[in-house]
């Protein structure tokens, strides 16, 4: 006769057996299977079970319904995030690779005009600019480009209450020629939230909170497959060590310095300023 320890994980198998939904029996088959395996590899302490269940309560009381999601930011930075992604994106036909959505998305941002200012509070001057194109390098037009970023104080609107809520945020299209311009500031490093269960776990297993500078894109055309990535700036000391694993090298992007010029007078720009030009491919939805 087996013991209790050797009986439970089959004994839960088989309840599971019951579940008329066959996705959702697969997944907690396999659910069950591996977490079984874990506290068997593991043979945590009572003690170190209740801490277990008391990070997992604390992540989801932290969490406020709007910008402050701890489940999302566990995800990101166990990597789970990234790899979920990186199955759901196996991309063959050269579209820009996707990355990371993160927690600080807004809906309902304003509509901008091409080369809007997209910032009201204060920042080195940066235009990004570029074209959505389709796989075989068709202009897409009126691409919708949902934009967030950080102000220079590494906050998103939202998070910061000095900021309003439209601060660096934006939804931006392409012309009939594919062609989109924002105007913005130049993006900065900044650590992920660190006061809640997540930053105390980076803590205690010796890693930084730092994400690299970024910009996030959300692009959307009929037709097509929605596009979630970021524009990083190239340079950024944590490019090799991004605490969500989101960076991927094709869409690290120079943030180049200019003098005031005629391109960037086009978009009201009167001083100096950093030029990134990127494209973003959509691919066909199948
Ligand atoms: C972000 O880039 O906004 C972000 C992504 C993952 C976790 C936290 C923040
Ligand atoms: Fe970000």
């Amino acid at each position: 006769m087996s013991n209790p320890e050797d009986r439970i994980t089959a004994a839960v198998l088989e309840r599971m057996q019951s579940t008329p939904d066959p996705r959702l029996r697969r997944i907690m088959q396999s659910l069950i299977t591996h977490l079984h395996a874990f506290v068997r590899d593991v043979e945590p302490t009572e003690q170190e079970w209740f801490t277990a269940i008391r990070f997992l309560t604390e992540t989801g009381q932290i969490c406020d319904g709007k910008v402050r999601q701890e489940f999302i930011l566990l995800s990101d930075t166990l990597g789970v995030s990234m790899l979920v992604d990186a199955i759901n994106h196996r991309k063959s036909a050269g579209g820009t690779e996707s990355t990371v959505f993160g927690p600080f998305y807004i809906a309902g941002m304003p509509e901008r005009a091409t080369g809007e200012d997209m910032a009201v509070t204060p920042g080195d001057a940066a235009l990004i600019h570029g074209r959505v194109l389709g796989a075989g390098g068709a202009p897409i037009a009126n691409a919708t480009l949902d934009v967030w970023q950080t102000a220079t104080n590494g906050m998103y609107s939202g998070q910061d209450k000095a900021q309003p809520e439209t601060n660096l945020r934006g939804k931006y299209h392409s012309d009939a020629q594919g062609a989109y311009a924002i105007r913005t500031v130049v993006p900065v490093s900044y650590p992920i939230p660190t006061d809640g269960p997540v930053g105390k776990l980076l803590a205690a297993t010796g890693r930084h909170p730092n994400r690299p500078a970024h910009v996030h894109f959300m692009i959307s055309a009929p037709g097509y497959q929605t596009l979630v990535t970021h524009v990083f700036r190239s340079g950024d000391i944590y490019l090799d060590s991004d605490a969500v694993f989101g960076v991927k090298q094709s869409l690290v992007v120079d943030f180049e310095k200019h003098a005031a010029d005629v391109l960037g007078r086009r978009y009201g720009i009167e001083t100096p300023y950093y030029e990134a030009r990127y494209d973003f491919v959509l691919e066909r939805t199948p």
